[in-house]
């Protein structure tokens, strides 16, 4: 008999649980990891301890590191808050709502063809509601992330695979890119300490 059916993990553990076990082969199913973290029922609950927001920007919260194969992480997005239009660093990418509402705006690669240094192309847009999985990679293109809500907030949970820790940013009227390195507000519910800056000791 084949199995077809949808794994539906019953808590933010099983669905851990799961992603490690669909991760262990090596033949990574885009279809089937989206199914897997769709099929979660989010629950403040499980989740809350990981969810840490902050006044001036969105947070990126560790949530696990999957054998070293893949990084879920779980972002805060204060009422307003965006992301800049970024790439992903030829990683696999899932976006989980676990609450409200995200706006997701697709683009063109500025360097895709001839970019005059104007704005950069516009291709979709969408809302993306709770419990909704959305998938991206560079080959469908960059996007950027916004809580448009001017009353709440809203979390989700990412998957990238392999896990990386720099991107590129693009500023949207020019198309010049910046590379990023992403840090975590939190790791495994636990707040991280900022660096010290090493380099300002020089004088
Ligand atoms: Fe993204």
């Amino acid at each position: 008999m084949e199995k077809t059916e949808v794994m539906k993990p019953e808590t933010l553990d099983d669905l851990i649980k799961l992603l490690h076990k669909h991760y262990e082969s090596e033949d990574i199913n885009v279809t089937e990891v989206n199914n897997i973290m769709e099929a979660y029922d989010s629950n403040p609950q499980e989740w809350m301890k990981f969810a840490k927001f902050d006044p001036l920007r969105y947070t990126r919260n560790l949530v696990d590191k999957g054998n070293g194969k893949f990084n879920l992480i779980l972002l805060c997005w204060g009422e307003g808050q965006g992301s800049s239009i970024h790439d992903h660093t030829n990683s696999h990418c899932f976006m989980k709502i676990l609450k409200g509402e995200l706006k997701e705006t697709m683009f063109e690669w500025p360097d895709k063809k001839t970019h005059d240094g104007g704005n950069m192309v516009q291709k979709s847009q969408r809302i993306l509601k709770e419990n909704k999985c959305a998938y991206i990679n560079d080959s469908i293109g960059l996007h950027r992330v916004e809580n448009d809500s001017h009353t709440d907030g809203s979390v989700s949970l990412h998957l990238y695979s392999p896990p990386f820790d720099t991107c590129q940013t693009f500023d949207e009227r020019t198309g010049h890119k910046n590379t990023v390195k992403m840090t975590f507000s939190s790791t495994f519910g636990e707040k991280t300490q900022p660096e010290t800056t090493v380099s300002q000791e020089n004088n």
